[in-house]
């Protein structure tokens, strides 16, 4: 086997850097907790063979012509890739992977999390507690909303969605989803509603969960005018993507009372600014992108993009393409 350049965008579990750095190959890696800037990163990936790469790297056309020609390979350390410009890469036949499966149920613990801390007003009551309100047990004291038997709406049925709704089902609830690809196989099998549009779920969802990946389709699917559309008891869940979500619609609709609460593990921007209206809402859970970050979800991640490296740079299939195209260009599919 030849001598490979592979770079790491950041500190990540070491895992996977160990078993790039068990190949004898040349491993460099940016070793800070921080994201690497712009003009470091171009200059470190010249003669790269292989980067692996977070969401808060910009794979594109100049990122890429920097690196050279040479490079085969980006490993994205998430399942969302919308930081790739997947077609320059094409061209180029570079492939791109992602880190799907290892991640679903992890991500879909924590939306579940943020859909019973906002339905059960945590962050409000656990404040309460802190400043010493807590005089006495109260029947008017933060009542929330129901879970059990509710309507858990969903955006997007793929594996986190569907992920959800099995979660939905131990708590007895009826599950509408909408997506580009009906799941007629899910609907047999455990009696999920399809819905013929986003709108649809709105009416009818008491919660509302986005599972849809980030494209120019998705942005600010979530605006005002589909809030409206929310019952006024009804919670958002985004753990997707920030701008999937209109972030000043969304304000509007928490404050003037059109919905009820919103639970978001990402925002837009992000970070969000300290001084964005949302974050002076009670009524809006934010956590800061943390959905998969589990110690063992994280350790398959690092695994997982760094197998997808190992196997390209060994002339082997990747396991998780996003780009079957540049697979089959290098002739390893
Ligand atoms: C995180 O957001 C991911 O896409 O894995």
């Amino acid at each position: 086997m030849s001598h490979m350049r592979v770079f790491i965008t950041r500190n990540i579990p070491d895992i996977g850097p160990a078993k790039l750095r068990a190949t004898g190959w040349d491993v460099d890696q940016w070793h800070s907790d921080e994201v690497i800037p712009r003009a470091t990163l171009l200059e470190k990936v010249k003669g790269a063979d292989a980067i692996l790469s977070l969401l808060t790297e910009r794979i594109d056309g100049e990122l890429l012509d920097a690196a050279g020609s040479q490079l085969k390979v980006v490993a994205n350390l998430a399942v969302g890739f919308d930081n790739f410009a997947v077609g320059e890469m094409t061209e180029r036949h570079v492939i791109g992977t992602n880190t799907p499966d290892v991640l679903t149920d992890t991500t879909a613990d924590l939306a579940w999390a943020l859909l019973m801390a906002t339905a059960r007003m945590l962050p409000q009551a656990q404040k309460y507690v802190h400043d010493g309100k807590w005089t006495t047990w109260g029947p008017l004291l933060f009542r929330g909303q129901d879970i059990h038997h509710a309507t858990l709406g969903l955006i997007g049925v793929g594996r986190i969605g569907a992920a959800m709704a099995r979660r939905a089902s131990g708590f007895e609830m009826k599950v509408v989803y909408y997506d580009a690809y009906r799941r007629q196989d899910l609907e047999e099998k455990y009696g999920y509603h399809y819905a013929s549009s986003v709108e649809e779920v709105l009416h009818q969802a008491d919660f509302v969960s986005v599972h849809t990946p980030y494209m120019p389709e998705t942005h600010h699917l979530i605006n005002a005018e589909r809030l409206k559309m929310m019952k006024p008891t009804a919670i958002l869940i985004n753990s997707a993507r920030g701008p999937i979500v209109d972030p000043k619609a969304l304000y509007d609709a928490l404050h003037n009372g059109t919905i009820w609460a919103a639970g978001l593990d990402v925002t837009s921007p992000e970070p969000i600014h300290m001084d964005d209206p949302l974050l002076t809402l009670d009524n809006c859970l934010i956590v800061p992108h943390i959905a998969s970050a589990s110690m063992q979800t994280r350790d398959n991640m690092s695994e997982l993009a760094a197998d997808n490296i190992i196997n390209v740079l060994s002339h082997k299939a990747p396991k998780t393409p996003v780009n079957k195209d540049a697979v089959v260009a290098q002739g390893l599919g």
